[in-house]
C-alpha cells in the first residue's frame, strides 16, 4: 500500500517540480514514511505552482491599489450633533448587545515572540509595572470584569500554533485560568503554509519532516470556521467578535461604543485607528483602495508614499492599524461558506533545511528562504459594510514588540503607569510630579478595580499618593 502511494505522490510531486521531498525515502522507517506522506497529502497541489510563481518567486509581490483615497473615519471624541447622538445610541445598543452575551473576545496568539526575545508564548510575557502579571492575566482580568459591569458570562477565544498551542494551554491550566471558567475559553489552532527556497522548492526540515510555519493571523477566519468555535458561538448566541493581539496590554477588549457603531451601521469588519507617530511608524495603513476600506501594511508602503502629504500638511498615511477588530461572526460564516483567499505576503526568513546532496541539517547564517503569510486585515475589502473608530494611543495601545527602543517592555510599563495616572487624575485625585512634570510614583489598575477613567470617578476615592509610592488598586 505504501509503495502504491509512493509511486503516485512522486508523480504528483514531479509534476510540480517537487520530487526532491522524497530523496530520503529509502532511508526512512513505516512510520516516518507514512508521516511523510501525510504531510504532501496536505498540500493544495491545484494552486501550488502559480502561489510560487506569483509570491515566492516574483521579487515584488505585493500589488499597491491604483486608486487610494482617505477612508471615512468616526472620531474619537464625536463633534457634530449627528455624531454624538449616534455615539450615545452606540454606547446604549453595545452595552445590550453585551449584556445579552453577544460578543465574545478573540485574542490572536499565534506568533512566536522572536523580536522581544522571548521563550515562550508571548502572552506569558510578564509586563504589569507592580504586580509584575503577564499579558494573559491581564486580558483575562479585563475579560472578567467586563462580565460582571454588563452582567454576562464571557467566553474567550484563543487561537494559538503547533508551535506554542501546548504550553499556551498548560499556561492557562497552571494559572486556574486565571479565575475564568474554564468551560468558557475556546483554544484553537491556526493552519500552517510549507517554507521555500528562494527558487521555489519545499524546504524539508528533516528527512521524513516538511519545513512549516504558521499561516499568519489571517489564517483565522479559516481556523475560526475549521475548529468549530464559529459553530460553538451560533449555538450560544454570539454574534459579534472582538479581535486583539497578545502584544496590547491597554486593549479594551469589550468597548461598547466601538461595538454600538459596528452595529448600527452593519459592518461586517470594523477597525480602530489612531494617528501615527510618525510617517515611518510600523503599523498598518488605512486608506479607500478602489472605494473598499483597506490596510496597507508598513512594510509594502514605499516612503514615498509614507511621507506623501496632503495640501494642508497633514499626510496621506496618517490613519495607523492597531489590530483592534470587531468581526461579525456571519461575516466568517459567509467567507467560509463559498470558499475565499486571501493575497499572500513574504518574509525572507532563515530556515533551517536538509541538504537534499549532503543529508545534513544546515541551519543558515543568512536568510534562505521564503515563509508565506496571510493578514487578517485582508478581509476588510471583502466586508459588505466597515467602519473605522479612532482611538488615543495614551488610552488604548502600548504594545510590547521589541527587546530594547520603541515597543520595548519599558516603554509599555511606562504608558500604564500614565495611563493610570490620568484615570486617577479623572476623579479630582493628584498624582505627585517631578520638577520636569514625570509622574513621581507608580501605579498600576487591576482592569476589576476600573476599566475605564469613568469606573474611577464613580468610585469615590479618598486617596493620598506620596511622592515615589508604588500604588496597585485591585
Ligand atoms: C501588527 C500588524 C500591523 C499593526 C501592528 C499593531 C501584521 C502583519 N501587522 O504588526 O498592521 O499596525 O501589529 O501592533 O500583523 N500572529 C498569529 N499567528 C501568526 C502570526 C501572528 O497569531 O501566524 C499574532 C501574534 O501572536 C500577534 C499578532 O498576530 O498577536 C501580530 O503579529 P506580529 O507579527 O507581532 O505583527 P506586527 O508586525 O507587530
Amino acid at each position: 500500500m505504501i509503495t502504491k502511494n509512493y509511486e503516485k505522490t512522486l508523480q504528483t510531486l514531479a509534476k510540480h517540480n517537487q520530487q526532491h521531498l522524497l530523496t530520503f525515502w529509502n532511508e526512512l522507517d513505516e512510520s516516518s514514511k507514512e508521516k511523510l506522506l501525510e504531510q504532501i497529502e496536505q498540500i493544495d497541489f491545484d494552486s501550488l505552482d502559480s502561489k510560487i510563481q506569483e509570491y515566492v518567486k516574483n521579487p515584488a509581490p505585493t500589488k499597491l491599489p491604483s486608486k487610494i483615497e482617505p477612508a471615512p473615519v468616526y472620531p474619537a471624541i464625536p463633534q457634530t450633533p449627528e455624531h454624538k447622538e449616534k455615539f450615545t445610541k452606540a454606547k446604549k445598543l453595545g452595552e445590550l448587545l453585551l449584556s445579552q452575551g453577544k460578543v465574545a473576545a478573540f485574542v490572536v496568539a499565534g506568533g512566536q515572540g522572536t523580536r522581544l526575545g522571548f521563550d515562550g508564548p508571548k502572552g506569558d510575557y510578564r509586563i504589569s509595572p507592580i504586580k509584575n502579571k503577564s499579558l494573559f492575566q491581564i486580558f483575562a482580568e479585563g475579560i472578567k470584569a467586563a462580565g460582571q459591569k454588563y452582567g454576562f458570562q464571557p467566553h474567550w477565544y484563543i487561537m494559538t500554533s503547533p508551535l506554542n498551542d501546548e504550553p499556551t494551554r498548560q499556561i492557562f491550566k497552571s494559572n486556574n485560568f486565571y479565575g475564568l471558567r474554564e468551560q468558557n475559553i475556546f483554544f484553537f489552532q491556526q493552519g500552517t503554509e510549507v517554507n521555500y527556497s528562494m527558487d521555489g522548492k519545499i524546504l524539508l526540515a528533516d528527512k521524513d519532516t516538511l519545513a512549516t510555519s504558521p499561516d499568519g493571523h489571517g489564517g483565522s477566519l479559516k481556523a475560526l470556521y475549521k475548529s468549530g468555535a464559529i459553530e460553538q458561538m451560533k449555538k450560544i448566541g454570539i454574534e459579534h467578535i472582538s479581535y486583539f493581539q497578545v502584544d496590547n496590554p491597554l486593549i479594551n477588549i469589550f468597548d461598547p461604543i466601538f461595538i454600538g457603531l459596528h452595529a448600527i451601521d452593519n459592518a461586517e469588519m470594523s477597525s480602530k485607528y489612531l494617528t501615527k507617530c510618525e510617517p515611518l511608524e510600523k503599523v498598518g495603513n488605512f486608506c479607500l483602495a478602489d472605494g473598499k476600506v483597506t490596510v496597507i501594511e508598513y512594510s509594502d508602503l514605499p516612503d514615498e508614499l509614507a511621507y506623501r502629504k496632503n495640501p494642508d500638511g497633514s499626510l496621506v498615511f496618517a490613519l495607523g492599524s492597531i489590530a483592534i477588530h470587531i468581526i461579525s461572526r456571519t461575516f466568517v460564516e459567509r467567507l467560509n461558506a463559498r470558499g475565499f483567499a486571501l493575497p499572500y505576503h513574504k518574509a525572507v526568513k532563515k530556515i533551517p533545511f536538509v541538504d537534499t546532496t549532503s543529508g545534513k541539517i544546515v541551519k543558515p547564517e543568512k536568510p534562505n528562504g521564503i515563509k508565506l503569510e496571510t493578514f487578517v486585515f485582508d478581509a476588510l475589502p471583502l466586508a459588505k459594510e466597515s467602519i473605522i473608530l479612532e482611538t488615543i494611543r495614551s488610552e488604548e495601545f502600548a504594545p510590547v514588540k521589541n527587546a530594547d527602543g520603541a515597543d520595548s517592555p519599558a516603554v509599555t510599563k511606562r504608558m500604564m503607569t500614565r495611563r493610570a495616572a490620568k484615570w486617577i487624575e479623572t476623579a479630582g485625585i493628584k498624582v505627585p510630579k517631578k520638577a520636569d512634570g514625570s509622574i513621581d510614583c507608580e501605579i498600576e489598575i487591576s482592569s476589576l478595580f476600573a476599566l475605564s477613567a469613568e469606573d474611577i470617578a464613580a468610585k469615590y476615592l479618598n486617596l493620598k499618593i506620596e511622592p515615589g509610592q508604588k500604588l496597585y488598586l485591585e
